[in-house]
């Protein structure tokens, strides 16, 4: 007891303000805070009130101005495009200037929010600092999400201008962007006065004279534009994530805690210092690639890679071996299914050998639970630490963590350590009190939460405090499930909602419900998620036709499939879909969809007592069989 972690982080809960505050010197301020934690709007905590500050400032020009514009801020690795590119602090700062100056053209001022649509180009990363540049505010949206998906987004954020790209290149094709934001603006009933388009090689879009501009032409006659000072309580950024219904939630993240809470994580848990490479290899469409792909690294200044391509098949699975090596990567940050798709084509870590890997230090993983198979096999192959950590879009950073630059603590194959400082977290039970140590219940956070995570939901307070902080008064819902040891380790079960992690995606199940009850034939419907060893969850669809339904049951399937890539996006890796004659209820009418989750993944089930009819749940058993799932094995 008593090494650096326990003191930062009982620090960290007793002292909030003296703890938070001292870290807030690291930062630049136009003008310092009027108080660290202002909780005299609770539960509305707001930290560094009063404060102004700029993120771009912080994460750019102040590098450049303190000598550092020569240093490598980002490295855009693309094996799809065969590129590989790199931008100096210098570099970055007159590009994102110029991009603010663009934006600024198009009448985007302060508070004005514009809607990032992009692949995993190095031009996304410029847009997100250019709105910051001017408080502008992003919402970036992730490039595999379809036109409705992408509509709903346009429609809450209400954006002035969208960016987007030509194109994006997966694995087997080309992917026109185009098409689908022209899609999206048509379905949406706000309108953005211009869109932005990067033309790439790979497919070039035709644009609409007046309205479509031309990234580069732009960039050409732009004016510079310098940093906005923003108060520290000024949204950054509205990030949306699934949640239970297919109205995702608009996640809003502040400028003042943001950069306060990113720049402590860099060292203190990455391990990462200024000048060192540092690679998230996510999507900026994530949270992740918010935090550490973009804003992290580069607040610490450090030198991020952004990388256009996967962990197999661009070209193989030794893609991240050679990234590794080439840039000289300190720690990798990735998620278990990236891990489980290299182990599943190179068994043996062969592909590795080929690489020199000495100067890579840690692997992080989160997004998902990390399965002790995978952790063991990674740390046997790279013999270095593998480090779980657990985090979601709304808190922006790690809930729970083995802190590497603080103090390493022992690993405990799956759990992601201990609640990292800042956290007060506690797993309670249905009457809202303390879960005795081992026994899983609902994990929470005492308020306040720190700095970093989200102050509310985009336009929609209500609904945050409904979603998070109503169910267990005084706490943040994580919406997970699980339990603390007896040493204070804790461990990640389950969702308690209707959201599923399909290879480190977070996809609503009741967002792909809607679809399927869209179709014309179809009366009812559940989707569940159920477990699959290479992406973790995979969603499975029931649907029960209405009378009288004269098209056969594989016609309907497929329609639904196709409806859910048409609609929410391939990544939802939709595939399955079975017709049933009705759907297994409570008496009161609710669909059980926890129990039909177990039969699929033979776990142990009880026969719910306010089950309607208990036959049901053979028809259910039967019609997972037939595609591969499913036992029935009451406990
Ligand atoms: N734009 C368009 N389509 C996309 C897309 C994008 N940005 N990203 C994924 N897709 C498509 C894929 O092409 C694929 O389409 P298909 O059904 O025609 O094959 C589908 O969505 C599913 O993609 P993906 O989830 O990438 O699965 P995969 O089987 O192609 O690859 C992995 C598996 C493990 C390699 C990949 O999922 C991966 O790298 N996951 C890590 C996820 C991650 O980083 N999450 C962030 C948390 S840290
Ligand atoms: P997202 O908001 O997309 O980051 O997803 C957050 C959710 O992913 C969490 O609420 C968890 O359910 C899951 N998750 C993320 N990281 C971990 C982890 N390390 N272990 C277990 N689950 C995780």
């Amino acid at each position: 007891m008593n090494g650096p972690y326990d003191q930062a982080f009982s620090q960290s809960i007793k002292d909030p303000e003296g703890f938070w505050g001292k870290e807030a010197e690291q930062i630049h301020w136009y003008k310092k805070w009027d108080k660290v934690l202002d909780d005299s709007n609770k539960p509305f905590y707001r930290w560094f009130k009063g404060g102004v500050v700029n993120t771009c400032y912080n994460a750019v020009d102040r590098h450049v101005e303190a000598g550092h514009g020569d240093r490598v801020a980002v490295i855009y690795d693309s094996p799809v495009t065969s590129t590989v590119r790199k931008y100096t602090y210098s570099d970055l700062r007159d590009q994102v200037a110029r991009f603010a100056g663009v934006l600024r053209k198009q009448g985007v001022g302060k508070g004005d929010r514009v809607i990032v649509y992009m692949p995993m180009v190095p031009e996304a990363l410029i847009a997100m600092l250019a709105c910051a540049r001017i408080g502008a505010v992003h919402s970036v949206v992730f490039g595999g999400f379809a036109s409705n998906e992408l509509a709903v987004r346009i429609n809450d954020a209400k954006p002035k201008v969208i960016v987007t790209a030509s194109c994006g290149i997966e694995v087997n094709r080309v992917i026109p962007y185009k098409p689908l934001l022209d899609g999206a603006i048509a379905l949406s009933d706000s309108k953005p006065s211009s869109t932005i388009i990067l033309q790439r090689p790979q497919s070039k879009a035709e644009l609409k004279p007046g309205f479509d501009l031309d990234w580069e032409a732009e960039m050409a006659t732009a004016t510079p534009a310098e940093c906005v000072p923003v108060e520290a309580t000024d949204p950054l950024y509205i990030l949306y994530t699934s949640g239970t219904t297919g109205q995702p939630k608009g996640v809003v993240r502040d400028n003042g805690g943001h950069l306060v809470a990113l720049k402590w994580t860099m060292k203190n848990i990455y391990d990462i210092e200024p000048g060192e490479v540092f690679w998230a290899a996510s999507d900026v469409g994530w949270v992740v690639g918010h935090s550490y792909i973009v804003y992290a690294p580069l607040i610490n200044g450090s030198t991020t890679v952004f990388y256009e391509g996967k962990p197999v098949g661009t070209p193989d699975a030794g893609a991240f071996w050679r990234v590794i090596e080439q840039h000289g990567v300190k720690a990798l940050f990735t998620a278990p299914t990236a891990f489980r798709a290299i182990k599943r084509e190179d068994p043996n870590a062969l592909l590795m050998k080929k690489y020199d890997l000495s100067r890579f230090k840690i692997l992080f993983l989160a997004g998902e639970r990390t399965d002790p198979d995978t952790l063991e096999w990674a740390e046997k192959a790279l013999n270095r630490p593998v480090i779980d950590h657990w985090w979601q879009t709304e808190t922006g950073w790690a809930i729970a963590a083995n802190c590497m630059g603080l103090e390493r603590l022992p690993v405990k194959p799956g759990s992601p350590t201990k609640p990292a400082p800042g956290w007060n977290v506690v797993v309670l039970d249905e009457a809202c009190r303390e879960a005795p140590r081992g026994k899983i219940g609902s994990i929470c956070v005492k308020l306040p939460l720190p700095p970093g995570s989200l102050p509310t939901l985009y336009n929609n307070d209500d609904r945050y405090v409904q979603s998070y902080l109503t169910e267990f008064p005084g706490h943040y819902a994580t919406a997970d499930a699980g339990y603390m040891d007896e040493d204070g380790y804790v461990y990640i079960m389950a969702r308690t909602d209707d959201v599923i992690n399909v290879a480190g995606h977070r996809l609503s199940t009741g967002g792909m419900e809607e679809v399927l009850a869209r179709h014309p034939d179809v009366a009812e419907c559940a989707v569940v998620g159920v477990a699959d060893s290479f992406k973790g969850q995979l969603p499975v669809g029931f649907i029960v036709l209405k009378a009288g339904v004269t098209r056969s049951n594989e016609e309907i399937v497929q329609d639904v499939v196709r409806m859910v890539r048409e609609q929410i996006g391939a990544v939802a890796a939709f595939k399955q879909a079975v017709v049933v004659d009705r759907l297994p209820k409570t008496r009161s009418g609710k669909i059980l969809r926890g129990t039909m989750q177990k039969i699929a993944d033979d776990e142990p089930w009880k026969m719910p007592a306010t089950i309607d009819d208990p036959a049901i749940l053979d028809e259910i058993k039967v019609a997972l069989e037939g595609i591969g799932y499913g036992h029935l094995r009451p406990a």
